[in-house]
């Protein structure tokens, strides 16, 4: 199986209904302009959309599946994840899997994330079991250091099977998986790193544009608020390259050789998604950026949240 190498990955985690749009995002997007989003994707050349099942409350993977049909689109790659919460634990990988290949209308799935670092062992044995069926076409792990992930490397190892990916929280605010050696060990092992919320959810957009408030955006403008000279130097970098501030968060990332997973529900969006995973930016530029964003000091829960759910190491 060849390996899909990603430029830029459409996020499908505000996709869904109008009280959960308003909640997170301020906004509710009609599902008309999701569906023009993905035929933008599609003459930009960005195939990629990554769902989990729980996005949009339920609704988002659902929502793809129904789109994809409606446009013709069954060449989209579809990156999923087996999430072990709630009731889903050791033993559940095949029925959520099931459940994720109904909802996208598909038999298969072409990346796939442990999304969380719980019962490593078992849970990815049970992701090696249908990926010798053929119905995984590459296996990845979400939200795991970089210890979890030498143990999935080795599991998977043993199976012959490569480790496509990990998909972690990154950003220019939030850039730790670069200071403890993560992204070094993944260059040098041939693994993608994906990041996820590349626009802190918002924060890294053009303070100049006003939007809808929300109460996400509410817990969000304390950080805002420190991030003044960070804003500066990005809006002095997208002048340069006649693109906008949040292209310059996402560029940040292509320029690392990182894939940009960003939440798209508009056209436009997807376009400046496109067009910024291109963009070179000067290593002069990238500096400015990291010592802005250090000297920012804002605070993001990232990936933290989700360690509550995942055991303690003895
Ligand atoms: N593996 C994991 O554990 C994990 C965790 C979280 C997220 N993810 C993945 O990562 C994806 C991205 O994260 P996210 O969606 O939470 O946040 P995000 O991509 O950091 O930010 C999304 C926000 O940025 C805005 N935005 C997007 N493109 C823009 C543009 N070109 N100009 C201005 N604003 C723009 C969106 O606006 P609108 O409000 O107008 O849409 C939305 O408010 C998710 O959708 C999901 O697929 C994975």
């Amino acid at each position: 199986m060849d390996k899909i190498n990603a430029k830029a990955v459409i996020g499908t985690n505000s996709w869904g209904g109008r009280a959960y749009g308003k909640a997170l995002r301020g906004s509710y997007v009609e599902d008309s302009v999701i569906k023009e989003a993905m035929c933008e994707a599609r003459e930009q050349g960005l195939m990629i959309y990554d769902i989990a099942r729980d996005y949009g409350l339920g609704k988002a993977q659902k929502m793809l599946g129904e789109f994809a049909d409606e446009l013709d689109m069954d060449d989209i790659i579809i990156s999923a994840k087996y999430t072990p919460l709630s009731r889903y634990r050791k033993g559940c990988v095949r029925r959520s899997f099931e459940k994720d290949l109904a909802d996208v209308h598909r038999d298969y799935i072409d990346i796939y994330w442990l999304h969380l670092p719980t019962d490593i062992e078992q849970h990815l044995e049970e992701m090696i079991g249908l990926y010798n069926e053929g119905k995984i076409k590459h296996i990845g792990v979400s939200n795991f250091d970089l210890e979890e992930c030498k143990l999935a490397k080795n599991i998977l190892g043993k199976a012959e099977i490569p480790l496509y990916g990990v998909q972690n929280h990154y950003s220019l605010i939030s850039r730790e998986w670069e200071k403890n050696g993560m992204l070094g060990w993944c260059r040098e092992n041939g693994i993608s790193f994906w990041a996820w919320a590349v626009l802190e959810e918002g924060m890294l957009t053009d303070p100049r544009v006003k939007t809808k408030s929300s109460p996400m955006k509410f817990f969000m403008a304390p950080q805002k608020r420190k991030m003044h000279g960070l804003y500066r130097v990005m809006i002095a970098v997208a002048k340069r390259h006649c693109i906008t501030v949040p292209q310059v968060a996402e560029a940040y990332c292509a320029n690392k050789g990182i894939v940009p997973i960003c939440g798209c529900r508009k056209p436009t969006q997807v376009k400046e998604l496109a067009q910024a995973a291109d963009i070179k930016l000067t290593s002069g530029e990238m500096r400015r950026l990291e010592k802005a964003a250090d000297k920012s000091s804002a605070t993001v829960l990232g990936a933290d949240i989700f360690r509550i759910f995942v055991p303690r190491k003895r």
